[in-house]
C-alpha cells in the first residue's frame, strides 16, 4: 500500500559498518569545503585531466573508511592515522577522475574502478601511473629542445620599445559577422577587453578603439572616451553585440544567427591586440601590428603542408554539442584556430616518438589537459587570476565571441600552457603518488580557524596495476582500472567489500558529449593500442545519462543491480547525490530499490564550491551532497523510531549551522530528501508517491523557493 508510516523505520539496528551509524558530517564537511578552494593543488591525481563534477578527496577518505570499519568504529578521530586496509576491495563503478580508487588505495585497500568512458579510462591510469620525476624532466627537456623552439616562433612579436621579439602569452581575438551589404561587424558588448578581477580596487583597463584598432588605457567603467590615436569618440561600454543581436553601423539590428557564413564555416574571427613578456619581465598589451597578422597567415599556410596527427572526428548532435553546432562547430578541429592546430599538431607529432609509452602517455595526457585551455572556446579572465578561462568553466559548450589565444607551450609567466601544466598538474600529481597528504585544518585556540596543513597518513601509492580480478587479489597492493559498462563487471559475484560511487546525476553533465572534445585527439593515436579508444565516438549505449528520470532510474538500476551481484552480503554500496527537484529523488528511491537494496543511512556533507553546480549556480546554489548508505534489502534489520525523516532532517541542518556551515534553502532539500529515502526505500511505492510525498514534506521544513524548485 501506499503510504508512508508517521512514526517511521530508521537504520539498521545491526549496522555492519561504521558507515551506517555515525559520521563526522560537521569536520568532513569544514575540510572539503577548504579542499574545494584549491582542488587540483589538494588532490592532484584526480586532477591530472580535466573531469566533470569530480568529488571531494577528504570526503570519500571518510567514506571509504567509514565502509571498511566495524560499527563504532570514530571516523574522525582515526581519519589521520595510517591505515592498512590490505585485504579490503572497494568498487566504484563510475569512477570519473578515480577520486574512490585513490582514497581506498590510500587507506591500503585495493581497488576496482571502471568507467564506460575512454577518457576516463586514460586519464585514471595516467593518474595512478608512477613514473621517475626524472625520467618524465628529461622527456620534457627532450621536448623543449626538439619542438618547443618551432612553436615558440609563431608567439612572439616585435617589443615597439627596443624592436627585440619577445614572447606573446595572449592574443585577444574576437568573432565577427558579415551583413548583407558587406559590413563587418566585430562581436563586442563592449570596448574594455581587459581589466582587472578586482576593477573596484584596480580600475586600469584596456580599451579597444571601434574606429583605428588602436589601445587605450582608462578606467574599466568610463562612458566617453576621446581616442588618442584617432579623436574618434565612444563610450567604451557600449560594442555593437548585444545578447543573441549586433547593430549595423546605420542603426540595422540583426540576429547573430542570421549571419552565419552561408558555406556552413563558423564565424570569422579578427585579431586585435596581444599580451606580451618583456625582457624585464613586464606584460605589456600591445596592438596586433601587421607583422602579427602575417606571423598568422605563416602558421596558416605552414598548416596545410605539414602532416601532422589532428582530429577528424565530427561533431555529433546532442544536448551540449548542439550549443556548438548551432554556430556551424561541426568539426572538432574547428575549435581551434590555424595557429593553434599547428602548434598543438607538431607537439603531438613529437610526443609520439618518444619510445617509452609510459613515458609517452604521460605526455599525452599532459597534452590532452593542455587542450582545454588552447583552443577558441577559451577567454580572458581578467588580471590577477589564472587569466585563461577554460572551455568547460560552465559544463557546456558555448561558443566564446572574444576568444583568447594561449601560447601553447608557454613560458614561466603564462597559465595553461604545456609547460605550466607539466609542473602545476603532472609533477604535483606524480609527487602526490610519492607522498599523499591531507589537509588538516589549524585552529587557535578559541577554535577558530586560522590556515590549513599537510599532513602525510598514508604509505605512497605504489600499486600493481592488474587486468583481472585474480590478479588484484595475488597482489599486495593492486589496482584494476576497466573501461566498460558497469552493469557487467569481470568480478566475481560477492567479492567486494564496499562500493563507494558517484554517480551521473541524471540532467547535469552529458559527460561523453563533452569528452568527444579530447577522445578526437587521443583516439586517433591510442586506437591501436586499446581497444576502448576503437569507437566511433566516447559515447556508449550504456551510458548512464538521461533527461527523463525514469529512464535514467533504469539505466542508473542495472548498475546497481551489478554491484549488489559483486558486492559482499554485509558491505554497503555508498554514493553522493544532490538534486533540486523531487523527481530527481524518485529516480534515485527506484534505481536503490530495484536494484534489491535500501537505504539505511544518509549523511549530508560539503560538496563542491559553491554556486558550482551550474543548473543552480545562481541564487541558490547546492553546495551539500546527501551521502547514501544502502545495504541489500535481506540484510536489513529493521526498528521502529520515534523520530521522523523530517525531525531527523531538522536535527542534522542545525548540526551544520550551529557550526557555522551556510545551509541554503536548496541545501535543506537535499537534506531532507535524501532522509525520507530512508523509509521510503523499505517500500514499494511508485514514483509518482514518492515525488509527491518528499514535495509534501517539504512543505514541513523547506523555504518556498526551493519547494518551488522541487516540483519543476
Ligand atoms: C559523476 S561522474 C563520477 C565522478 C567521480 N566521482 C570523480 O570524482 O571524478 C560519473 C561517471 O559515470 C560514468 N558512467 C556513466 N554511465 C556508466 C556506465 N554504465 N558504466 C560505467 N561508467 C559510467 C561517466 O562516464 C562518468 O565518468
Amino acid at each position: 500500500m501506499n503510504t508512508v508510516p508517521d512514526t517511521i523505520i530508521l537504520a539498521a539496528d545491526c549496522p555492519t559498518t561504521a558507515l551506517e551509524d555515525n559520521f563526522p558530517i560537521v569536520q568532513i564537511s569544514e575540510l572539503g569545503e577548504q579542499e574545494s578552494w584549491r582542488k587540483e593543488i589538494n588532490r592532484p591525481i584526480y586532477h591530472i585531466h580535466k573531469w566533470w563534477a569530480t568529488r571531494l578527496g577528504s570526503v570519500f577518505r571518510a567514506i571509504t573508511f567509514g565502509a571498511l570499519s566495524p560499527p563504532r568504529t570514530d571516523i574522525w578521530a582515526q581519519f589521520y592515522e595510517r591505515h592498512n586496509l590490505a585485504g579490503k576491495v572497494v568498487l566504484d563503478p563510475f569512477m570519473g577522475s578515480g577520486t574512490t580508487l585513490g582514497e581506498a588505495l590510500k587507506l591500503g585497500a585495493k581497488a576496482i574502478g571502471s568507467d564506460i568512458n575512454p577518457v576516463s579510462t586514460f586519464l585514471v591510469r595516467q593518474a595512478f601511473t608512477r613514473v621517475p620525476e626524472s625520467t618524465l624532466r628529461a622527456a620534457f627537456a627532450r621536448l623543449d629542445s626538439s619542438v618547443a623552439p618551432a612553436i615558440r616562433r609563431y608567439y612572439q612579436t616585435r617589443d615597439p620599445k627596443t624592436g627585440n621579439l619577445i614572447p606573446v602569452l595572449y592574443f585577444f581575438w574576437c568573432k565577427t559577422v558579415t551583413t548583407p551589404s558587406g559590413e563587418v561587424i566585430p562581436l563586442l558588448s563592449r570596448y574594455v577587453f581587459a581589466q582587472d578581477a578586482y576593477p573596484k580596487k584596480k580600475p586600469r583597463a584596456q580599451i579597444v578603439c571601434p574606429h583605428c584598432w588602436e589601445l587605450i588605457e582608462d578606467r574599466y567603467d568610463t562612458t566617453a572616451i576621446s581616442c588618442p590615436h584617432c579623436a574618434h569618440r565612444f563610450n567604451p561600454q557600449e560594442g555593437p553585440a548585444e545578447s543573441q543581436h549586433v547593430r549595423a553601423s546605420g542603426g540595422v539590428r540583426y540576429r547573430i544567427k542570421d549571419l552565419l557564413p552561408a558555406d556552413g564555416s563558423p564565424l570569422g574571427h579578427r585579431l586585435y591586440a596581444l599580451m606580451a613578456l618583456r625582457e624585464d619581465g613586464e606584460k605589456v598589451y600591445l596592438v596586433a601590428r601587421p607583422e602579427d597578422h602575417a606571423l598568422f597567415a605563416e602558421a596558416e599556410e605552414r598548416l596545410q603542408a605539414e602532416s601532422l596527427p589532428l582530429p577528424t572526428l565530427a561533431v555529433r548532435p546532442g544536448h551540449n554539442t548542439d550549443q556548438a553546432r548551432g554556430y556551424n562547430y561541426l568539426h572538432w578541429r574547428d575549435f581551434f584556430n590555424s595557429r593553434q592546430l599547428l602548434c598543438l599538431g607538431m607537439l603531438l607529432r613529437a610526443i609520439l616518438e618518444i619510445e617509452d609509452e609510459a613515458v609517452q602517455e604521460q605526455m599525452l595526457c599532459l597534452f590532452s589537459s593542455t587542450l582545454e585551455f588552447n583552443n577558441l572556446f577559451c577567454s580572458f579572465k581578467g588580471e590577477g587570476t589564472g587569466a585563461v578561462r577554460h572551455m568547460f568553466s560552465n559544463h557546456i559548450l558555448k561558443p566564446e565571441r572574444t576568444p583568447l589565444e594561449n601560447s601553447v607551450w608557454g613560458t614561466a609567466k603564462s597559465s595553461g600552457t604545456f609547460s605550466t601544466l607539466f609542473e602545476s598538474r603532472l609533477l604535483r600529481a606524480k609527487r602526490y603518488l610519492d607522498e599523499p597528504f591531507e589537509l588538516e585544518l589549524q585552529r587557535d585556540l578559541t577554535g577558530a580557524k586560522r590556515g590549513t596543513r599537510k599532513t602525510v597518513a598514508s604509505a605512497p601509492l605504489d600499486v600493481a596495476h592488474v587486468a583481472t580480478y585474480d590478479d588484484l587479489l595475488a597482489c599486495d597492493r593492486a589496482v584494476m582500472i576497466l573501461n566498460g559498462d558497469s552493469a557487467r563487471l569481470p568480478v566475481p559475484d560477492t567479492s567486494v567489500d564496499a562500493v563507494v560511487t558517484d554517480p551521473p546525476y541524471f540532467d547535469f553533465v552529458h559527460y561523453s558529449e563533452l569528452s568527444d572534445f579530447f577522445f578526437a585527439w587521443l583516439s586517433p593515436v591510442l586506437a591501436q593500442r586499446y581497444p576502448w579508444m576503437q569507437r566511433p565516438d566516447s559515447s556508449d549505449k550504456g551510458e548512464v545519462q538521461h533527461k527523463d528520470p525514469r529512464v535514467f532510474a533504469r539505466q542508473l538500476s542495472r548498475v546497481f543491480a551489478e554491484c549488489r551481484r559483486v558486492l559482499k552480503d554485509n558491505g554497503v554500496l555508498a554514493f553522493s547525490f544532490h538534486h533540486s527537484r523531487a523527481e530527481g529523488w524518485a529516480a534515485i528511491y527506484e534505481a536503490v530499490t530495484n536494484a534489491g537494496f535500501e537505504v539505511v543511512a544518509a549523511h549530508p556533507v560539503h560538496a563542491e564550491l559553491r554556486g558550482a553546480s551550474p543548473k543552480n549556480a545562481t541564487k541558490n546554489p547546492i553546495s551539500i551532497d546527501a551521502i547514501l548508505v544502502c545495504k541489500k534489502r535481506t540484510m536489513v534489520e529493521q526498528r521502529l523510531s520515534e523520530k521522523t525523516a523530517v525531525d531527523e532532517a531538522e536535527e542534522l541542518v542545525s548540526r551544520l549551522e550551529s557550526s557555522g556551515y551556510r545551509v541554503s534553502s536548496s541545501d535543506r532539500f537535499v537534506v531532507l530528501a535524501s532522509q525520507l529515502l530512508i523509509p521510503l526505500s523499505r517500500q514499494e511505492l511508485d514514483f509518482e508517491f514518492v515525488c509527491n510525498e518528499i514535495q509534501r514534506a517539504a512543505q514541513q521544513i523547506v523555504p518556498a523557493d526551493a519547494q518551488k524548485a522541487a516540483r519543476r
